[in-house]
């Protein structure tokens, strides 16, 4: 049997899923909901650039300067790190990426990639925003470094100011959640990221949801949404945009 074949097998929960959007427009918080929903993993390149990062390895070394100026990180960088993790164990039954596919390039090797390992199309998410809303977003967001839960100071806050609610970790804030740093990260999602969601648009795939709203309303549409992949319905209900 071909690896194709051997993993279509297998392959019986809710399958990939894309969350797509500017920063700060909620794919970390949607995809650590989708992740406890469906028991599949969060993969976050942007979680894992910073591990490298924090470990000072070699990865970690060659994208250190583009995260810290806001910049995306090399493809090729990107795509080392992120390689063989769609195989591990944990995503036998789906994933959800966030923060990945970043560029064009980024998603035509993704199709590829999920084509060959047997996956149908993901179900791709684009969580669109009004750019007024953002900076209150970034500027507010806390973060737990123990369970990665995601807060917000002006939005949705702790109960105990610093603390986590989950394991009173104090929370911490993200270094390029600076305003000179989110203009950039801005600037390379409208120029670099934007077409992503065209590419996807243009091979049926999109989906797009207000991203501006409170998050349990997003979140019941796409649960909606992956449901639906996993009563096989997806696929024929096109493009939602
Ligand atoms: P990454 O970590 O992916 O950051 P990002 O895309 O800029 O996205 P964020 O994590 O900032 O936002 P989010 O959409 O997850 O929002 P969140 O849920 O946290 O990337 C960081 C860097 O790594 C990049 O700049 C680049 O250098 C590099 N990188 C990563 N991947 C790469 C790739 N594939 N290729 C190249 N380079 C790559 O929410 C934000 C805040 O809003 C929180 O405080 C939250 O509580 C609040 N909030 C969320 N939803 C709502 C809501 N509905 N209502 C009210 N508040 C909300």
């Amino acid at each position: 049997m071909s690896e194709a074949a051997e993993h279509h097998r297998e392959r019986e929960g809710v399958g990939p899923i894309v969350l797509l959007g500017a920063p700060g427009a909620g794919k970390g918080t949607q995809a650590k909901l989708l992740e406890r929903r469906y028991g599949v993993p969060q993969i976050s390149t942007g979680d894992m650039l910073r591990h490298h990062v924090a470990q000072k390895t070699d990865l970690g070394l060659q994208a250190v300067e583009y995260m810290q100026r806001g910049s995306l990180v090399p493809d090729d960088v990107v795509m080392r790190m992120i390689q063989g993790r769609f195989r591990a164990p944990d995503a036998a039954r789906g994933f959800v990426l966030d923060g990945f596919p970043r560029t064009v390039p980024q998603a035509e090797i993704l199709t590829e990639k999920l084509k060959h390992l047997g996956w149908p199309p993901p179900l791709v998410v684009y969580l669109a925003m009004d750019y007024n809303i953002l900076l209150q977003r970034l500027t507010g967001r806390r973060s737990c470094p123990k369970c990665g839960r995601i807060y917000n100071i002006y939005l949705q806050p702790p109960a105990h100011d610093g603390l986590c609610d989950v394991d009173g970790t104090p929370l911490i804030t993200r270094k390029d959640d600076r305003e000179d740093v989110i203009k950039e990260r801005l600037r390379a999602f409208v120029e670099e990221t934007r077409p992503v969601a065209k590419y996807y648009r243009q091979v049926g795939l999109f989906h797009k949801l207000d991203g501006s709203r409170p998050p349990d309303a997003i979140t019941a549409e796409l649960f909606v949404l992956a449901d639906s992949r996993l009563h096989g319905g997806e696929e024929e209900t096109g493009t939602v945009a």
